[in-house]
């Protein structure tokens, strides 16, 4: 096994960690906006598998990374489940929303969502043929409590206020739309790796609104039982988990779900994350996206510090969260100068 990535994600402590970036193709590279604007719009361009890989493919021509992602959105599963799904320019995601049984109803069976999906399996099989032989590809879904956030809302909220509101006031719809993301995101997700991707990587963008009891049953829970079934078909794909803001529950969460790495963000130190998480395995992250903007001599004393605190134990480096549309390209490749020199 000589990929870096896929070293870290073994357990391998490795004096130069690999690395990669969330959003990594996106609006801050001018090739990505010339791409978007000729596929039409961004559910155009996340359906059209040449140009999809095409943008999957620009940043790891123009810097290098060690790992490329595959380009499409954790909202294409709530489409494939038969939501309405369209994206209003500089404001997000607009979705129909699941408020109650007919709602619920109205979804299709999980086991139904290869045909709208069948154009990512396609980009994911373009990438496996034409990506260099040391770069590692990795498909990815939502967790199921950050993908039922937005089906339930129809759009992204600031405090998650509707899904917390359906999950307290009626569980039995709130738990049949987790278990019926969760199946789906099994399928969607097998049907990746066994186009060709070899790690997968759960976004849990939300995790941090579950707080007590929510985080184990909402969380953890749907996590581990994906993971679980991930491994039982296919054990040797390595599983990355996000469950972003959980804060003292990063701790243990890899152990609890079966997770081979967790992803962690900004609000936590990785000097601290070298203490109590990376114990159980691979951490990934965690420098703040705003140093893409800023850049200079902080970006490179904060990449510096960051590797030197997690060259201990297996690390993947990546951002805290997405890089932000008005990041500056070249600050990435400082990042990644200042990374492999630390
Ligand atoms: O490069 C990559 O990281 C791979 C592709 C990718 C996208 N979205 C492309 C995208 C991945 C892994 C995602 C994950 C995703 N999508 C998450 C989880 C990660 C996170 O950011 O917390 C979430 C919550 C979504 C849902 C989503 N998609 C929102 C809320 C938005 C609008 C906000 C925004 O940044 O515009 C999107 C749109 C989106 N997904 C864009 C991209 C490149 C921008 C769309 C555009 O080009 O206009």
């Amino acid at each position: 096994m000589t990929k870096l990535l896929l070293r870290a994600l073994a357990g391998e402590s490795l004096p130069t960690p690999p690395i990669w970036m969330m959003r990594q193709a996106g609006r801050y590279l001018p090739e990505y906006r010339a791409t978007r604007a000729q596929a039409g719009d961004f559910l155009s361009l996340c359906y059209n598998p040449d140009l999809a890989a095409e943008v999957t493919l620009q940043p790891i021509r123009r810097f290098g990374f060690d790992a490329a992602i595959l380009f499409a959105d954790i909202l294409l599963v709530p489409q494939a489940l038969g939501a309405d799904l369209w994206f209003v320019t500089g404001e997000g995601p607009r979705l129909s929303t699941v408020t109650g049984p007919e709602d619920m109803a109205r979804l299709k069976p999980a086991t139904e969502i290869h045909e709208r999906l069948a154009p990512v399996y396609e980009t994911v099989r373009i990438l496996a043929r034409e990506l260099p032989g040391e770069t590692t590809l990795i498909g990815f879904a939502g967790a199921p409590w950050t993908v039922a956030t937005y089906m339930i809302a129809g759009r992204g909220t600031p405090d998650q206020g509707p899904a917390h509101k359906l999950k307290n006031q009626d569980r039995t719809t709130f738990t049949a739309l987790i278990d019926r993301i969760t199946e789906a995101t099994i399928l969607y997700l097998s049907a990746q790796i066994e186009a060709g991707a070899e790690v997968v990587k759960l976004f849990d963008s939300w995790a941090g609104s579950l707080k007590g009891a929510d985080f184990d049953d909402f969380a953890v829970a749907p996590t581990r039982r994906i993971i679980a079934a991930l491994k039982d078909r296919h054990p040797s794909i390595p599983i990355i988990a996000f469950p972003r803001e959980a804060g003292e529950r990063y701790i243990g969460f890899a152990r609890a779900t079966g997770a081979d790495c967790v992803a962690i963000d900004n609000s936590v130190s990785a000097e601290w994350a070298a203490q109590h998480v990376q114990s159980d395995g691979c951490v990934q992250g965690n420098m703040d996206p705003r140093h893409m903007v800023t850049g200079g001599p902080a970006l490179v004393a904060e990449a510096q510090r960051i590797t030197r605190a997690l060259r201990g134990g297996p690390h993947i480096f990546n951002l805290g969260h997405g890089i932000t549309p008005d990041a500056d390209p070249a600050n990435v490749a400082a990042m990644i100068e200042a990374v492999r020199t630390a």
